[in-house]
């Protein structure tokens, strides 16, 4: 487990050189990028063997991944032109960490509303797309048109197009693979059910899940995972810290196996499922959560950009 001290990350970038945090870890500018790369590889191995020093350490930055915290809010089938407007006026008051990706997802038909009204600093997400080229697909949204209304990213694998809607593994797994090479960015969901957790079977079904999205994809460059536990989305029963920590550690190991270390590092893992402004700061200071997908609580600004701002709880655990 991650858990940097002062200290260490002081004696390797010195006061002067450190320029900005990426992705948390502190990066150094007078370093050129193979050399910080190969520092930062020594300082995560450190890192992975000093969790014998953690209770002595203070400032600890719970990071495992090198990528930014992001966060999403899936606004789902929720607002009208009015609510959506005050819900947009709030994030473009709200006062956001700037060390966070942020990404909303409105309803397709209020997008341009959104795109028009929103401040730049949050980009626009799909909560779907359709898995080829546009044309004849009634009722589908196509890559092309999420990317001509100015969308960055699209929601795949949601639960609730598993789920009720009945999408399967493979179909997912190529909706990714089109909206990857047309250069969408691609929140790709996993999660189990509750009977699939009680039988002990959360983890193949993730790995299946995955397995699903790693045979179809070009590359992981511009893909999140977001982790949902199907029990937790909407219900109010958030999945604790530890369970969740649980889940995206093995989730970060299946990807060192099975794709490659590189992207084991640099792939962000969210968590999603009943996150709200109370329980957001717990939840990120677990080293391998990146970020989170915010539902419910995603429709009430203040609150989403709480949920935006607890990266500062990643930064400092005392
Ligand atoms: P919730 O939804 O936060 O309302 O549980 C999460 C999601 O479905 O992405």
């Amino acid at each position: 487990m991650a858990v940097a001290s002062t200290s260490l990350a002081s004696q390797l970038s010195g006061p002067k050189s450190v320029s900005s945090y990426s992705g948390l870890r502190r990066s150094c500018s007078k370093l050129d990028h193979t050399q910080s790369l190969s520092l930062f590889q020594h300082l995560h191995s450190q890192l992975r063997l000093s969790s014998s020093s953690r209770k002595a350490s203070r400032g600890v930055v719970a990071m495992a991944g090198t990528g930014k915290f992001f966060v999403g809010g899936n606004w789902k089938c929720n607002g009208t032109k009015d609510s959506i407007s005050k819900l947009v006026s709030d994030l473009n008051s709200a006062k956001l960490e700037a060390d966070v990706d942020v990404v909303v997802a409105p309803p397709f038909l209020y997008i341009d509303q959104v795109k028009n009204s929103l401040t730049d600093r949050i980009e626009i997400s799909g909560q779907n797309s359709w898995v080829g080229k546009g044309g004849a697909f009634t009722g589908e949204i196509s890559v092309e048109q999420l990317k001509d209304i100015g969308a960055t990213w699209v929601i795949l694998g949601h639960s609730e197009r598993r789920h009720v809607i009945g999408e399967d593994d493979q179909f997912i797994g190529k909706k990714a693979a089109y909206a990857l090479n047309e250069g969408l960015g691609v929140i790709a969901c996993i999660g189990e059910k509750l009977e699939e957790r009680e039988a002990g079977k959360t983890f193949d079904i993730c790995f299946q899940q995955l397995k699903a999205f790693a045979d179809a994809v070009p590359s992981w460059d511009n893909i999140v995972i977001a982790y949902e536990p199907v029990w937790a989305i909407g219900t109010g029963k958030v999945a604790s810290p530890e369970q969740a920590q649980e889940v995206h550690v093995a989730v970060r190991d299946w990807l060192k196996k099975n794709v490659s270390p590189e992207v084991a590092s640099k792939t962000r893992i969210i968590y999603g499922g009943s996150v709200n402004g109370g329980n957001s700061a717990e939840l990120a200071k677990k080293e391998d959560i990146d970020g989170f997908l915010v539902g419910g609580a995603s429709l009430k600004g203040p609150e989403f950009a709480t949920i935006i701002n607890s990266v500062t709880a990643k930064k400092v655990a005392a």
